[in-house]
């Protein structure tokens, strides 16, 4: 069902592509097994897109893809900046809203998966990316409305995640509040309204309002359309 994919820039990664398939992080959970180290399979479409939290993720023309990776990593962490900074490479001014989606315009523009699969010897993850590649004003979602194409675009978030992926957890937390699109921001967490104050040395969120202090991990929180 899958078919390698000869890429046309420079890297060693494996490529993978498809036309139409439930979801590329489902896949590649469940063959893990029968893939190599640094996988990415692209898909054209997904009928079964999953986002975080069981949401489902509508995916339409868009950028679709899924790494498959058998070593450790802070790929919470490495993930987003990647993205990121692959996509201002290209021009594009957009930052990290946590925990690791990516905005362009104050709207949703990069959702982010990210899966660990446990076997007898070790823990490999699967990092999941879908960026939209038009507005869903359903959604409140912005698309990346350019004509670069898809695998150039994938390919410098590649090359981006590699580089990351080198760096020590302090120089990448620096580099992650640099891009944090909500520090001193008004958020919104379980309904009640907190300033997005500080991004600790552990990788914690800390929300403050006048009633108390709240440390969180990896949790999502909400802004408005455009922040305070
Ligand atoms: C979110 O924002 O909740 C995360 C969305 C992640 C979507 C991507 S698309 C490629 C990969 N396959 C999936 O089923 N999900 C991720």
């Amino acid at each position: 069902m899958l078919k390698d994919l000869k890429w046309e820039y420079d890297t060693d990664y494996n490529f993978y592509i498809v036309d139409t398939i439930p979801s590329t992080n489902t896949y590649l959970k469940e063959n893990s097994d029968n893939y190599p180290n640094r996988s990415v399979l692209i898909a054209l479409r997904q009928t079964n897109g999953r986002g975080r939290y069981d949401r489902v993720w509508k995916s339409d023309n868009d950028i679709i893809f899924s790494i498959l990776l058998k070593t450790n990593g802070f790929y919470q962490i490495t993930a987003p900046l990647a993205v990121c900074y692959g996509l201002i490479d290209l021009g594009f001014d957009v930052s990290i809203k946590w925990p690791n989606d990516i905005y362009l315009n104050n709207k949703k523009l990069v959702g982010i998966l990210i899966e660990d699969i446990f076997s007898d010897h070790f823990i490999s993850s699967v990092v999941g990316i879908g960026i939209n590649m038009t507005d869903k004003p359903s959604f409140h979602a912005v698309g990346l409305n350019t004509n670069i194409s898809k695998y150039l675009i994938i390919d410098k978030i590649l090359k981006r995640f590699d580089e990351f992926n080198k760096k020590d957890f302090d120089y990448l937390m620096e580099l992650y509040k640099s891009k944090s699109m909500i520090l001193g921001k008004t958020v919104y967490f379980h309904d009640a309204e907190y300033i997005a104050d500080a991004i600790d040395n552990q990788g914690y969120l800390i929300l403050k309002n006048d009633k108390e202090e709240k440390k969180i991990s990896w949790d999502e929180i909400n802004i408005k359309e455009s922040l305070k």
